[in-house]
């Protein structure tokens, strides 16, 4: 089975990567990944943090002469801004002087419920390990994933659907948001440039004001054959999987699967993709009308692309802080204040394609076995030509 943990906190020495199950024989191309890491540094609205790194992916195990051995393979992402924080945060004991308290809550962010948790009596280390600097790690191995899906032909990328008050009026066709991965500049990665631009008008909003925002972010899996997850048992449904997937990322507070939000105040008649037999293309030749259901029917991939959406509360960390209490004296006082993203909505979606590809590997893995990639190949093609003479 394909499992994968992270390591790491936001301001220490680096972040870790673990990822095992993955079959030998399966190439390893670090600028692949390393882009991927770049995608998610991107985005207007982000903070000064991504001025000062650019992650690399630094592979220590698994990965000999180009390709997977089939050992857990694990991945180091240097903080680069580990060296202006060793004395706030040393593995010994270091001067209690030089720590860097957080002295107050962010409503929103992790900081007082993690501190009641773990019995902590400020938010520092809190907020070392709830930061989305963690999902670095996440797409590290995410590209891993995709660079595996890709030898069965799948591929998952994502857009931004909404920024704040500003939303994309029409679903956008695959080939629209793969032209959009070919520019070497993200803005907000929205597949609409003039709406990209009243988007971009409203991070400004927040960037005077001393707010922040959130938004929609969709992912989009092609080429995804029929048959991946299982109505057998519930936690092997595939819309479940990705739903807690895609929840699993930090500010992500609802996940929707193709048009299930809308579906829910429509009729039936209006919602369902109804069928037919006359697809040229793809693994059958049953066709659909529509794809509302996002790709999943039952907890099954049923062969149309898998659509997930995921929504993000704005961000917590606020330059105009909301009121709060501080830790020591109880008294009232701002939220604690640092150095901070307004609006991470096409980075979450980068996040969200490597917790979507995480998520399909394992699932084709489950589906198709194999120790090695050959044998995992073969298994697929195998299936495909079963699908075609169905
Ligand atoms: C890519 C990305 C970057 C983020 N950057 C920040 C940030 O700079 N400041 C902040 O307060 N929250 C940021 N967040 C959100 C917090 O990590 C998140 O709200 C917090 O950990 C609490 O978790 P929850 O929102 O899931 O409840 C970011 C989220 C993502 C996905």
């Amino acid at each position: 089975m394909l499992r994968f943990s992270t390591a790491g906190e936001s301001h220490g020495e680096a972040l870790v990567a673990l990822l095992s199950g993955m079959p030998a024989g399966l190439a390893i191309d670090v600028e692949f990944v390393d882009r991927e890491l770049w995608r998610r540094q991107q985005g207007y609205g982000r903070g000064g943090r991504m001025r000062i790194e650019r992650d690399q992916a630094h592979i220590l195990s698994g990965v000999r002469h180009g390709k997977t051995i089939g050992s857990p393979i694990a991945i180091l992402l240097a903080n680069k801004d580990w060296q202006n924080w060793t004395e706030a945060l040393p593995v010994e004991e270091g001067d209690p002087a030089k720590h860097k308290r957080v002295a107050s809550p962010r409503p929103g962010h992790a900081d007082l419920a993690g501190a009641l948790k773990y019995n902590f009596c400020e938010a520092r280390y809190v907020l070392e390990r709830a930061s989305a600097r963690e999902s670095a790690a996440r797409v590290a191995i995410g590209a891993v994933a995709k660079l595996f899906l890709r030898e069965i032909g799948i591929e998952v990328l994502s857009h931004v659907v909404t920024v704040g008050a500003v939303t994309l009026p029409e679903p956008v066709a695959w080939e629209k948001i793969r032209a959009l991965h070919e520019h070497d500049e993200v803005l907000l990665n929205c597949a609409d440039a003039a709406v990209e631009q009243r988007m971009k008008e409203e991070v400004d909003k927040v960037l005077k004001t001393g707010d922040s925002l959130g938004g929609v972010f969709e992912v989009v899996a092609y080429q995804v054959p029929p048959g991946l997850g299982t109505y057998a048992q519930w936690d092997e449904r595939l819309d479940a999987l990705l739903a807690a997937a895609v929840m699993s990322l930090q500010a992500v507070k609802a996940v929707e699967i193709g048009a299930g939000v809308a579906a829910a105040f429509a009729a039936g008649s209006t919602v369902h993709d109804e069928i037919g037999y006359a697809a040229k293309s793809g693994f059958t030749a049953f066709s659909r009308t529509h794809n509302n259901a996002g790709g999943i029917e039952g907890g099954i991939s049923n062969g149309e692309e898998i659509r997930v959406r995921g929504y993000l509360k704005p961000i917590s960390t606020l330059r105009r802080p909301l009121q709060s209490v501080d830790f020591e004296t109880r008294e009232p006082v701002k939220a604690a204040y640092e150095r901070s993203d307004v609006c991470v909505v096409p980075a979450a979606g980068v996040a969200a394609e490597a917790m979507v590809a995480l998520t399909l590997a394992r699932c084709a893995l489950d589906k198709f076995g194999g120790d090695s990639m050959t044998e995992t190949v073969r298994n697929y093609r195998g299936y495909t030509e079963q699908l075609k003479n169905y």
